[in-house]
C-alpha cells in the first residue's frame, strides 16, 4: 500500500493524499498585486491533478513586502476577493486551499527573474524602500541595503501579518502558512548575518526569535483554531555554522509548536548568497526527519523530491508527513495521477475528476 497515497489530519483538515504544491511566486499579478485568470488556471490544474493540499504563492502582505511589482498581495479586500474563484476552484477539486503569507524584507524591489532577478536601482522609478532588521544588504544581486525598521515598524508589519490573515480566512483558505523562510524578513531577523540589532530584536537567540514568535502569537488570535497555522522556516544556511543554526532552529520550532504552530514547512535560510548547499534528489529529507523527531511538529519539505519513488520512500520512512512537490507540478499538474500509476495505486485514475477520469480507467 502506498504510503504516499494516504489520507492525513490536521486539526479539522483532511487531505486526501501526503502530496503537496509548495508556494511558487508566478510573477504573473498585475502592478496592484491582483490575481487573475493566470493563477486561477495554474492553481486549479494542479488541485485537479490530485495534489491534497495546494499552498498558494508567497503573497505579500503590504506593497512593499512584495519581492516583484508582479507578486500577488493581500493587503486589500478587493485582491481577498479576487481569490474566492480560485480557493473555490481548488475545493471542487478535492485538494484544501492553502496561502503563504509574506514579506520580502531586503529581498523586495526586485526585477521579475526573467528580467534580470536583481534589485531595481535605487533612482528606477519602479522601486521602492526597502526595510530590514539592520541596515545590512543581501550582497550579490541584491546589493540594496535595507532601511533598519524601528520597533513601530515591526509593530506595523506584525498588524498586516494579522489583517492578511483576516482576508485568507473570509476569501475561504483553510491553511495558513506564514513565511518566515528564504532571506525575506522572517527568516532575516533570525539570523545573525541579516541582523545586529542591539535592541530586544537582535543579539541572543531569544531576541532574535522575538519577531517571529510575536507574529505568530498574533496570528494565531485571528486564525481559527480548526484551522491548521503552519510557517515556511529555513533551519539551515549550508554557511559553515550549521549544527549551531539547527539546533537553534529546531528549539525554535518547539517555541514554535508551543505558541500554537501545527505544522512546518522545514526548508534552507538563503540569507546570504555564498552557501555551500548540497543540492541533490531529497538533500533536505534528514534535516526534516530531524526536524521533525526532535520539535515534535509534522512537517514537510521540498527540493528534489520530483520523482515518485523519492516521495514515497521518504513517507514510508517517517522522515516528513507531507512530501512538497514543486517544479514536478509545473512540468505536470497533474503529477499526484502519475506518482499514483508509477506506484502501482489501484485504480489511479480516480485521483483526477470524474470528467477525466471516467475515460482513463474505461480506455486504458
Ligand atoms: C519557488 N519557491 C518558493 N518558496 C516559497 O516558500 N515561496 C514562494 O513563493 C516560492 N516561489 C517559487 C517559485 C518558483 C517558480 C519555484 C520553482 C520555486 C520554492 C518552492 O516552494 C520549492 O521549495 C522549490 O521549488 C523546490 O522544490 P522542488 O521544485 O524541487 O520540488
Amino acid at each position: 500500500m502506498s504510503a504516499l497515497f494516504q489520507p492525513f489530519k490536521l486539526k479539522d483538515i483532511t487531505l486526501r493524499n501526503r502530496i503537496a504544491v509548495p508556494p511558487m511566486c508566478q510573477y504573473m499579478a498585475g502592478d496592484d498585486g491582483m490575481v487573475n485568470h493566470w493563477h486561477l488556471v495554474h492553481f486549479a490544474s494542479m488541485a485537479r491533478g490530485g495534489a491534497g493540499l495546494v499552498v498558494v504563492e508567497a503573497t505579500a502582505v503590504s506593497p512593499e513586502g512584495r519581492i516583484t511589482p508582479a507578486c500577488t498581495g493581500i493587503w486589500n479586500d478587493e485582491q481577498a476577493r479576487a481569490f474566492v474563484p480560485i480557493v473555490q476552484a481548488i475545493k471542487e477539486a478535492g485538494s484544501v486551499p492553502g496561502i503563504q503569507i509574506a514579506h520580502a524584507g531586503r529581498k523586495a524591489s526586485a526585477n521579475l527573474p526573467w528580467e534580470g532577478d536583481d534589485h531595481f536601482a535605487e533612482h528606477d522609478e519602479r522601486s521602492w524602500e526597502i526595510i530590514g532588521p539592520s541596515a545590512i544588504a543581501h550582497g550579490a544581486h541584491l546589493p540594496r541595503t535595507p532601511r533598519a525598521m524601528t520597533v513601530e515598524d515591526i509593530a506595523r508589519v506584525q498588524q498586516n501579518f494579522v489583517d492578511a490573515a483576516k482576508r485568507a480566512l473570509d476569501a475561504g483558505f483553510e491553511w495558513l502558512e506564514l513565511h518566515f523562510a528564504h532571506g525575506f524578513l522572517g527568516q532575516s531577523f533570525f539570523s545573525e548575518h541579516s541582523n545586529q540589532r542591539t535592541d530586544e530584536y537582535g543579539g541572543s537567540f531569544e531576541n532574535r526569535s522575538r519577531y517571529l514568535l510575536e507574529t505568530l502569537a498574533a496570528v494565531r488570535k485571528v486564525w481559527p483554531e480548526h484551522l491548521p497555522l503552519t510557517a515556511r522556516f529555513g533551519v539551515i544556511e549550508y554557511d559553515g555554522r550549521d549544527e549551531q543554526t539547527l539546533s537553534e532552529s529546531i528549539e525554535l520550532a518547539r517555541q514554535f509548536k508551543a505558541g500554537g504552530l501545527d505544522f512546518l514547512s522545514v526548508s534552507v535560510g538563503f540569507t546570504i548568497p555564498n552557501t555551500d548547499v548540497p543540492w541533490g534528489p531529497a538533500f533536505m529529507g534528514p534535516v526534516a526527519e530531524r526536524v521533525k523527531r526532535e520539535s515534535g511538529l509534522p512537517v514537510t519539505t521540498a527540493w528534489g523530491f520530483g520523482s515518485a519513488q523519492l516521495a514515497e520512500a521518504a513517507v514510508k520512512a517517517g522522515q516528513m508527513d507531507l512530501v512538497s512537490i514543486g517544479r514536478g507540478h509545473l512540468a505536470d499538474p497533474h503529477w499526484a495521477f502519475t506518482a499514483a500509476k508509477e506506484l502501482g495505486v489501484d485504480q489511479p485514475a480516480r485521483t483526477l475528476p470524474t470528467a477525466y477520469s471516467h475515460w482513463l480507467e474505461r480506455y486504458r
